[in-house]
């Protein structure tokens, strides 16, 4: 049992890039059962930028799954966005997830944002300020919403889907001073807490491709300025890629 899914994130589209991905997107049902976006669809999270998303990334032949990521929130158009996106078909998860049914068998994707805190050892933690630790509960949410997410989805293969980063394998590039605000262990003990077969995400322009959970689940950073390419394909199933 194999299936193929392609992934890309911080793709950060407005009328500039429109068309840049379009080719190899074209050709993408030869290659991949799916889409998967890990974020950062947009500059600023603007209606029109979004539209420029559902251009590029609408009406592909096989289905696009997307998280959001900071950037979506920059301007305070989140709701507005997201229409866009489901107005072009494209499927958006915050703290939830969706079954595909592919050749290979049903694939479960589960999806957050995710937020910051950083990795063990040196992470925030729920302590003192009130907006210390309204930060840290911002990410103890997400984490929480995704691990319910993962366990909830009766599939053959299950995928999590997040912008930040599960681990600090993935920002190794990324100067160490803002790992505390790329990603958060508490997205890694949450992809362990379920069978996942693979962990995708974005938010690292300088990091690096590979990585792995605590629990052994292989994680890839899909940002576009890592992977170089307008998407990468994973197998899962055999665990090649
Ligand atoms: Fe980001």
């Amino acid at each position: 049992m194999v299936i193929r899914i392609a992934a890309v994130g911080d793709v950060h589209m407005d009328e500039d890039v429109v068309g840049r991905f379009r080719p190899a997107l074209d050709e993408l049902p030869q290659h991949a059962e799916a889409l998967l976006l890990a974020g950062d669809l947009t500059r600023h999270g603007t209606e029109s930028e979004a539209r420029c998303v559902a251009r590029e990334f609408g009406g592909l032949g096989v289905p696009v799954v997307t998280v959001l990521g900071n950037h979506e929130y920059q301007c305070d158009q989140v709701p507005r966005v997201v229409k866009v996106l489901e107005d072009a078909g494209i499927t958006v998860l915050e703290g939830d997830g969706v079954v595909l049914e592919c050749t290979g068998g049903r694939l479960g994707i589960a999806g957050v944002k995710g937020f910051g805190g950083g990795f063990a050892g040196r992470c925030a933690s729920d302590f003192g300020e009130p907006e210390m630790k309204a930060f840290v509960k911002t990410t103890t949410e997400s984490a929480d919403a995704l691990g319910a997410a993962l366990r909830g989805l009766d599939c053959d293969l299950l995928v999590a889907l997040t912008h930040y980063s599960p681990v600090p394998d993935t920002l190794a590039g990324e100067p160490l001073e803002i790992y505390p605000f790329l990603g958060s262990y508490q997205l890694g003990q949450a992809i362990d807490s379920a069978p996942t077969a693979l962990a995708l995400h974005g938010h690292a322009h300088h990091g690096s491709e590979r990585g792995t959970t605590p629990g052994g689940v292989r994680v890839r950073n899909v940002a576009h300025p890592v992977i170089k390419q307008a998407y990468s394909v994973f197998e899962l199933g055999d665990q090649v890629d």
